[in-house]
């Protein structure tokens, strides 16, 4: 079965994509001389991914990506970090319509997502504190506030249509001008995906990131992705989590909690109980 690829299906020019998917993948393997294997399944969202052997018997992965504008930097992001708490790219390329990258296997390879929830937030707390740092001199990468101000726009829009779930007015207008500023604060090199999904058991380190989407802004935004995920959690102790988010990466509590309120209002409209999270962290 192939990887279904969600995220396509319904994008511009997504069909056309899958349809020249085989073709990409043969080119890129014999260009840099690969037996691939079967992709991953489920797979990512957007990318096809699959393990694949080179000439001289290394063990490595395939990532043919659907170049979708959040990641636009992964490539240059797992560069920079070149293998320090992240998997090694050992090669990548932008092609016409695709972006296509040559990656360390993580071996066994099986997700953070599989171990109790308190060694998640220690181990992605462990991992950004080791990943955030300046960016290089001359470096490609974007402000945060170019995805946080697209994010709020897009919210406002569905929000006019209304098309999100109930929350008062003021709170949710509160949550976008936060989006907005504190977008605009900070000089750290981001990955804003760090997820349990995307941290890999491995070989050369326990844990190994990947996927990275990186911006350059606010540390405090880094921990929300992880937080977006914890539904129990969020349902029942939301401060609590930002707390412990904010203690083991070494942040400040009160920019973790407005973070995780403006990222519960503006993710509402796929998970609608954020709404109810979001005013439990509403700020007073
Ligand atoms: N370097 C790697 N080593 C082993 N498995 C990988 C590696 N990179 C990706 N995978 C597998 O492929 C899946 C999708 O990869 P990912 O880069 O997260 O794609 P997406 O951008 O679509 O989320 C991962 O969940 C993992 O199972
Ligand atoms: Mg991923």
């Amino acid at each position: 079965m192939p990887p279904k690829l969600l995220g396509l299906t319904n994008q511009p020019g997504g069909r056309k994509w899958l349809d020249r998917l085989p073709a990409t993948v043969e080119a890129l393997a014999r260009q840099w001389s690969l037996e691939v294997g079967e992709p991953f399944l489920p797979g990512g969202n957007t990318a096809w991914v699959a393990p694949a052997r080179t000439r001289q018997g290394g063990e490595v992965v395939l990532k043919v990506a659907w170049p979708h504008y959040e990641a636009e930097h992964e490539i240059e992001g797992l560069k920079t970090w070149s293998g320090d708490g992240t998997v090694l790219l050992l090669a990548g390329e932008r092609l016409r319509g695709s972006v296509a990258l040559l990656l360390e296997r993580c071996q066994p390879g099986n997700t953070l997502a599989e171990v109790p929830m308190e060694l998640q937030d220690e181990v992605i707390a462990g991992l950004l504190r080791r990943l955030w740092r300046e960016p290089p001199p001359g470096h490609p990468f974007r402000p945060l506030s170019q995805m946080c101000g697209p994010w709020a726009s897009s919210y406002e829009a569905k929000a006019a249509e209304g098309k999100v779930p109930p929350i008062d007015p003021g709170l949710a207008s509160e949550a976008m001008a936060l989006m907005r500023s504190l977008s605009l604060d900070g000089s750290s090199l981001l990955l804003t995906d760090l997820h349990a999904g995307n941290v890999l058991v491995a070989e050369r380190e326990p844990w190994l990131a990947i996927d990275p989407k990186p911006y350059v802004g606010d540390p405090a935004y880094d921990v929300v992705q992880h937080m977006l995920n914890c539904e129990e959690r969020l349902r029942d102790n939301p401060v609590g989590l930002a707390r412990r988010m904010a203690a083991l990466a070494g942040l400040d509590e009160g920019r973790v909690l407005l973070w995780l309120f403006a990222r519960c209002v503006e993710e509402s409209p796929n998970s609608p109980y954020l709404a109810g999270v979001a005013r439990a962290l509403a700020p007073r």
